[in-house]
């Protein structure tokens, strides 16, 4: 059978498994050396900087989570040398969403050869032989091709302007900012886009749309203060309108399936009820819909600080049930105001952790489920209802 030209073109020869044992053991030996990935990363930047000095402009003043990422990437691409497709559709992503740093495909060679030669200073001349510079040769090109062939592969924008018309800090900690884009932004409502803000320029940060997006290029998002964060910080206490924010193109899949049969569970705390809310006004839009029950969590009711929002939503829609749980019943001693109380007809706020809340109702096995907010609340929550039975396929989050 003829191979289609676009396949031929992206074919790239692997490996062979005794490269591929040698490379995984070597670079085992530098994840588990003490600082091994933060001196094997440091001497890639080193080389690829003295070659090519501009490219140290397209990163932030720091660079401390690089590190880890980049090892975290290129662990995966070891780990699927034998399932190279998934290796290439990584790395090929991975490049489309460099466009929005400023690298293009002409920068991958430089770091193809700056990752070889980071492997070789990293070990130095002694321990340093044959089969590993032919293994490591072999995957940095395999890498650094991969990663052209994606940036070239796509052609759009990769990132929009959007600008800032409203900021309002609705608790403390945390500010609701609306903004505005001259062509809508092409996301899909339960998905995530990069930001990056004037007041830290190339700090990206992802950040889920709470509302679908619109012809109008309305944007909202929903932003919670790290303590000791670079970029949340200054979006609830920076920000001004008038700001001008860039955004770039979608990532993350989390959606309802209108025709699989089953109902709806969603489970969102803090900030991560943001992209289930953009799911379920967009559903508002249309006239069919499953069943959808969403377990709205926090600490304190006035973390639930949307609540009202979904009741409203919940009054139009008669699919939709919303279900405060808080895990105090009464608001701290600083905040000014009572807890509201539901209209007519709501749920009342549920008292105790979130998980085990939901889990409380049994395993939910049938519906499609939906976990949003910080790792440790989509760990804990997936591991309340797996103990009471529901499967893990049947849960999907973001990887926060
Ligand atoms: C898929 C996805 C969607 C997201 N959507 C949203 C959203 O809609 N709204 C929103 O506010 N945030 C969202 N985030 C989190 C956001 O991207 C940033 O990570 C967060 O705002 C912190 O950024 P920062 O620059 O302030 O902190 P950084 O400078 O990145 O981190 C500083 C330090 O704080 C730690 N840290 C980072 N986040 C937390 C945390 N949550 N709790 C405790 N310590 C932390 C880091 O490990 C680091 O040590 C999302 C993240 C992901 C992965
Ligand atoms: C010349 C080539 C390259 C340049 C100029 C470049 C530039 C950048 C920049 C500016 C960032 C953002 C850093 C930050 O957020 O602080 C970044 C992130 C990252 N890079 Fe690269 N990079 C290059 C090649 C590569 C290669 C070859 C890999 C993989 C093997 C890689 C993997 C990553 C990963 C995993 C991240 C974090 C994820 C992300 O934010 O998109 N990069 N890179």
């Amino acid at each position: 059978m003829a191979v289609p030209p676009r396949q031929q073109e992206r074919k790239l020869d692997v490996v062979d498994a005794r490269s591929a044992a040698l490379v995984r053991a070597n670079f085992r030996s530098i994840v588990e050396a003490p600082h091994g990935p933060e001196r094997l990363i440091s001497a890639f930047y080193g080389h690829l900087f003295a070659e090519n000095p501009g490219l140290r402009d397209l990163f932030a003043p720091t660079m401390d989570m690089q590190a880890k990422r980049l090892t975290t990437a290129i662990q995966f691409v070891i780990d699927h040398l034998e399932d190279w497709d998934r290796a290439q559709r990584f790395l090929e992503q991975l490049a489309r969403d460099h466009r929005k740093y400023g690298v293009e495909a002409a920068h991958y060679d430089a770091a193809g050869r700056a990752m070889l030669a980071a492997f070789r200073t990293y070990h130095g001349p002694e321990y340093w032989h044959r089969g590993l510079e032919e293994g490591w040769r072999d995957v940095c090109i395999l890498i650094s091709a991969s990663m052209a062939i994606g940036a070239n592969s796509d052609k759009s924008q990769p990132y929009w302007e959007a600008t800032v018309v409203g900021h309002r800090r609705v608790l403390d900690d945390l500010a609701i900012v609306r903004l505005q884009s001259e062509t809508p932004i092409p996301y899909q409502a339960g998905q995530y886009v990069p930001v990056s803000i004037p007041q830290r320029p190339k700090m990206w940060r992802y950040l889920s749309p709470a509302i679908p997006t619109n012809p109008y290029g309305e944007i909202e998002f929903h932003v919670r203060k790290v303590r000791t964060g670079w970029v949340s910080p200054a979006v609830v206490s920076e920000t001004e309108v008038g700001d001008k924010w860039l955004i770039a193109g979608p990532l993350g899949g989390l959606h309802v399936e209108r025709d699989s049969g089953r109902d709806v569970l969603m489970i969102g705390s803090g900030t991560g009820i943001a992209p289930l809310r953009a799911q379920l006004i967009e559903m508002g839009r249309r006239g069919m819909n499953p069943r959808v029950h969403f377990f709205i969590g926090g600490r304190y009711p006035c973390d639930l600080y949307d609540v009202e929002n979904m009741w409203q939503l919940s009054l139009s829609n008669p699919w939709l049930t919303v279900i405060p749980v808080c895990e105090n019943e009464s608001n701290p001693w600083w905040h000014p105001y009572p807890p509201v109380d539901p209209p007519f007809g709501m749920h009342r706020r549920l008292i105790g952790n979130l998980g085990a809340v939901v889990a409380s109702f049994g395993a939910w096995a049938d519906r499609q489920i939906q976990i949003s907010g910080s790792a440790r609340m989509i760990a804990d929550t997936r591991r309340a209802l797996m103990a009471v039975g529901t499967p893990d396929w049947a849960i999907s989050a973001d990887p926060v």
